[in-house]
C-alpha cells in the first residue's frame, strides 16, 4: 500500500503552481527503456558516443538513424502509464507545468500539455544542414537495425530532432524550464538520475528560490541530497496515489 509522505501531501494540496521535471523513469512503466538502468538501460547496451552525437551521425548515418527509428517504434508501441495520466488529470484542477527531458510524446498522449521538451522530440525530424522540418515517410530499419536517412530537398541528411551530447538545449525550452522551476510552489522531480546538465541543475535552482523539491524515484540519485523529500516510489504508483489523495 503506497502512502503519500504527509509533507508532500500538505504542499501539493496548497500549491497554486506545481512544476514536474520528468526523466526516462517517467516512461519506464510504459515499457520505454531508460538510459542508465544497470540491467535494461539503453546506455548499458549501446554506447552513447556511438549513437547520440552529431559526429556519430555523420560517421555512420544509417546506424544512428536506424537506432532512432527503432526507438520511435518502441515509443509508438507504448502507451502513457498511470503516472502520465494522473498528471494530466491533476492539470485539470491545478496549474501543473511539465518540463521533460524525455523525447517521447507519452505526456501529450496522456492529455498533458508539455511546457518544455528540454532534449527535443524523437518525432521531430529535421534537415541536418538547413534545419527544414521533415515529415515524410521514415525508412524501416533493416535486419541489423540500419536505416539510411532520407534527404532534404536541399540535399542535406535528415536527422532526429533530439538534443545530442555536446549540443545546446533548445533556447526557448530551457528558458521556459528555468522559469517553471523558479516560479513554482512545488517541484516534483520524477524518474531522472540527475546527471545530465543543464537539466540536472534545475532542482538546485528551484531549491535556491525556496521551492520545496520532492524526488519521486525508486532509487537514490545524484539529486537526492538536494531534495527536501525523497519518495522511494515509482512514477506510475506514486503520482496516481498523490493525485487521488489531493
Ligand atoms: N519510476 C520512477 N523512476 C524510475 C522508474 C520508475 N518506474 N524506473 C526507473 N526510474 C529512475 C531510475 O532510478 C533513474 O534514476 O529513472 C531514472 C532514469 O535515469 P536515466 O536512465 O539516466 O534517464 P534520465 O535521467 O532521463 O537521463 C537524462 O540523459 O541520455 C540522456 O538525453 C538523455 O534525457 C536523457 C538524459
Ligand atoms: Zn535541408
Amino acid at each position: 500500500m503506497t502512502i503519500v509522505p504527509v509533507e508532500v501531501l500538505d504542499v501539493a494540496r496548497t500549491a497554486r503552481r506545481i512544476t514536474v521535471l520528468t526523466g526516462a523513469g517517467m516512461s519506464a512503466e510504459s515499457g520505454v527503456p531508460t538510459f542508465r538502468d544497470a540491467q535494461s538501460g539503453l546506455w548499458s547496451r549501446f554506447d552513447p558516443a556511438q549513437l547520440a552525437t552529431e559526429d556519430a551521425f555523420r560517421r555512420d548515418p544509417a546506424l544512428v538513424f536506424g537506432w532512432y527509428v527503432w526507438r520511435l517504434g518502441r515509443v509508438r508501441e507504448a502507451g502513457p502509464n498511470a503516472g502520465h495520466l494522473s498528471l494530466a488529470q491533476w492539470a485539470r484542477s491545478a496549474d501543473v507545468r511539465i518540463v521533460t527531458q524525455n523525447v517521447d510524446d507519452l505526456h501529450e498522449r496522456a492529455g498533458s500539455e508539455v511546457l518544455a521538451h528540454l532534449h527535443g522530440s524523437l518525432a521531430a525530424f529535421r534537415c541536418l544542414d538547413c534545419g527544414r522540418p521533415f515529415d515524410g515517410d521514415l525508412p524501416e530499419p533493416d535486419a541489423v537495425g540500419r536505416a539510411a536517412p532520407p534527404r532534404c530537398p536541399c540535399g542535406g541528411l535528415v536527422r532526429p530532432g533530439v538534443v545530442w551530447f555536446g549540443e545546446p538545449l533548445p533556447q526557448k525550452a530551457f528558458a521556459d524550464g528555468v522559469l517553471a522551476c523558479r516560479d513554482t510552489e512545488l517541484l516534483l522531480v520524477v524518474g531522472t538520475s540527475g546527471i545530465v546538465y543543464p537539466a540536472a541543475g534545475l532542482p538546485d535552482l528551484a531549491r535556491s528560490m525556496g521551492v520545496p523539491v520532492v524526488e519521486i524515484n525508486p532509487e537514490p540519485t545524484e539529486l537526492s541530497p538536494s531534495c527536501d523529500v525523497t519518495w522511494r516510489t515509482t512514477a506510475a504508483t506514486g503520482l496516481p496515489t498523490l493525485v487521488a489523495a489531493l
